[in-house]
């Protein structure tokens, strides 16, 4: 299904559809016509479903936008002028060996690299394409809506049920009912429910490696991202529960853009849609992953999936 799901999204086509509007009433002529035309044409595909939103160019539209992005520690240049777009309801995965810059670039996202002191980032990366390296960019409302998930599952030391509700009660006091419906849907949304919901009090600690990661994505969700972050998110767990996550993010894709850094190559076909190979701090290809595996247009690219370096 490719249909935008969240009520964001929708929201945010009824008002670049209302803009449409205005600007057709506001000319005269036959340029008014045609945009009250498009703009019909917008809307009755959002009346009609998938096939008609999608030939509005309404699907996978443009999430994230790196341009020209360089990335320095101290005068080490490690993201060198990266120009990438992420789409919404698409999974894009970043890969290349080790050092290559794959987690810098992912922090710069939502501006997790201004944490460290010596690093500074040039060129600019769009959100809805609007900046986020304004001085004046709420930092806690910027990661709010681009959440970020670990290697390492990293639960608060404290209940299921605390973890979920820590992010929304930073931002004002719930009620009871408020509180329990975000973790029942935030746990829903991570495919975890089923496996905790009669041991909502118990420490968050004693779940096994999988279900923590899973716990850390429903703290993401539970204060409503548009962008989901995650790198190398199943490095340490087991075969089973890396499948878990990987059937969990292609239920996810659906509402959000995920971007995810993976070291291994099997993932990375299995799961994106859109694959990044990065060498020493460089994005070498940038395409459809089957494209990118199959047909790499790189020798680099083709020397790294053929598995001869890294
Ligand atoms: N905090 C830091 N200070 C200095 N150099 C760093 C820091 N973090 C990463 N680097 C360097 O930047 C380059 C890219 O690192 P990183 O983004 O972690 O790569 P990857 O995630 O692909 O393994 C590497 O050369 C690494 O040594
Ligand atoms: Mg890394």
């Amino acid at each position: 299904m490719l249909v935008p799901k969240t009520d964001r999204e929708v929201r945010r086509m009824q008002e670049r559809a209302q803009s449409q509007t205005t600007a057709a009433d506001a000319s005269d002529g036959d340029d008014g016509e045609e945009a009250a035309e498009a703009q019909r044409d917008f809307l009755s595909g959002l009346a009609h479903g998938p096939e008609k939103a999608e030939e509005a160019g309404v699907e996978h539209s443009v999430k994230i936008e790196t341009r020209d992005l360089n990335i320095y520690y101290g005068d080490f240049r490690a993201i060198q002028a990266v120009d990438m777009e992420i789409r919404n309801t698409e999974i894009t995965a970043l890969i290349g060996p080790s050092g290559c810059g794959k987690s810098t670039f992912l922090r710069s996202l939502n501006r997790m690299n201004d944490e460290i002191a010596d690093c500074r980032t040039e060129g600019d990366v769009l959100l809805d394409g609007t900046t986020i390296y304004r001085p004046d960019t709420d930092l806690v409302s910027l990661r709010r809506r681009v959440g970020m998930v670990f290697q390492q599952p990293n639960p608060f030391p404290m209940s299921i049920y605390n973890n979920v509700v820590y992010g929304p009660r930073l931002q004002g006091r719930l009620s009871r009912e408020e509180a329990d419906e975000i973790v029942e849907r935030s746990l829903t949304g991570a495919a975890l429910w089923d496996e905790v919901k009669d041991d909502l009090h118990k420490s968050a600690l004693d779940l096994s490696g999988g279900q923590q990661q899973r716990l850390c994505i429903a703290r993401c969700l539970a204060v409503g991202p548009e962008v989901l972050l995650m790198d190398e998110p199943c490095s340490a767990l087991d075969p089973t529960a890396t499948f878990r996550i990987e059937e969990l993010m292609l239920e996810l894709k659906e509402h959000y853009a995920i971007v995810i850094v993976t070291h291994n190559m099997y993932q990375a076909s299995r799961v994106s849609d859109r694959t990044g190979f990065f060498l020493l701090g460089e994005l070498i290809e940038f395409g459809d992953t089957t494209q990118i595996f199959e047909d790499p247009q790189d020798e680099r690219t083709d020397a790294y999936v053929r598995g001869r370096f890294g």
